[in-house]
């Protein structure tokens, strides 16, 4: 059709497919990028101070002598999170009924401006924990790039500490994720005291902080999406650089995230031959903070693995 024959209807038509189409998904086929199943299990109240603990965790010295989460617990997800969904010995107040795993399926791109993920999950059937009102279902990715050396061994566990809110030590205070590295001392109920501004500063600028984004997700509605960084709290942009998609059906979502690789100061500059470490969580059946499910460390390459990432889990490579 040439230009002078688009009437109003088509104009209008027009404008709306792009608009709808936005400038993201565009030349993106993800039927062709290969998926990766992992598995996400409710964690409870284990605390990274619980589980530096050998007392409590047998696990604790060999993880301080080096060895990984996933070294010994991948593959054990399921039973794990089956384990200590209802136990009260490290959940205090369990949700009767709580599947203790979820499944998410992962799939990582770019372009030459922008980094993609799809992550598609079902909730299956939830108990109502009641504690997020207005949304029911939750999905968030948390990464590093090697600024956090505990995030590249512990994953999402580098943030999550005993004193947090409605963790062990909280003693009913609101403190959100942090760091270990921004805190004076860390005992094992976490840690306080945070460090001077001009010394939190400088760990910010050395990279020294992880990023994450959330979609939160209601039917029929684009996801409400935030982005923001942990270091010596959870600090939420006021405006996220971060963009998400996300459809329903027959109780499976599927969320794609996207943002710029160079999103500007403050955020993790996503490059071809860094190594990056990713978590994700899924908040699922109106549940809020620790309520959720997470997955273990896991390593994301951009184009092709890299020494530092040995054989990653997800590779994003170009469209
Ligand atoms: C050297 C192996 C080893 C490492 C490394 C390790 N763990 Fe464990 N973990 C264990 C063992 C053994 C148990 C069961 C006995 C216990 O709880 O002490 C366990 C128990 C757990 C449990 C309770 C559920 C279950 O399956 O028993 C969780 C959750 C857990 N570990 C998470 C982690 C996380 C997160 C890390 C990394 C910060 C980690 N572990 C590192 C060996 C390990």
């Amino acid at each position: 059709m040439s230009p002078k024959f688009l009437n109003a209807t088509a104009l209008v038509a027009l404008a709306l497919a792009m608009l709808t189409q936005g400038q993201s998904a565009r030349a993106l086929d993800w039927t062709k990028v290969s998926g990766k199943d992992i598995t996400l299990f409710y964690p409870a109240q284990m605390s990274w101070e619980m589980l530096l603990t050998q007392s409590e965790h047998g696990g604790a010295e060999k993880f301080r002598d080096g060895k990984n989460c996933r070294g010994c617990h991948e593959g054990e997800e399921q039973n794990s999170g089956n384990l200590i969904v209802g136990d009260k010995s490290v959940e205090a107040t369990p949700i009767p009924g709580k599947p203790g795993s979820i499944k998410l399926n992962v799939k990582a791109a770019h372009d030459a401006e922008r980094i993609y993920f799809q992550l598609a999950f079902a909730p299956g059937a939830q108990p109502d924990a009641g504690m997020d009102k207005e949304f029911s279902t939750k999905v968030a990715i948390m990464f590093d790039d090697g600024g956090v050396a505990e995030a590249g061994r512990a994953g999402c566990w580098a943030a999550c500490h005993d004193n947090a809110t409605r963790m062990p030590s909280a003693a009913g205070k609101e403190t959100t994720k942090y760091l270990a590295r921004s805190r004076v001392s860390v005992t094992r109920k976490g840690g306080e005291e945070i460090k001077p501004a001009a010394e939190i500063d400088a760990i910010r600028a050395a990279g020294g902080f992880l990023e994450y984004w959330q979609a939160r997700l209601v039917a029929s509605a684009p996801p409400k999406v935030v982005d923001g960084t942990v270091l010596e709290k959870r600090s939420e942009r006021e405006a996220a650089a971060v963009t998400a998609e996300a459809t329903e059906s027959n109780g499976q979502w599927i969320v794609t995230f996207s943002r710029k690789l160079d999103a500007g100061a403050g955020y993790k500059a996503i490059t071809a031959g860094k190594a990056y470490t990713v978590g994700f969580s899924v908040h699922a059946g109106h549940a809020a903070h620790r309520f959720h499910y997470v997955s273990l460390e896991k390593t994301l390459a951009i184009d092709a693995p890299t020494k530092a990432s040995g054989t990653p889990d997800f590779v994003a490579a170009q469209f």
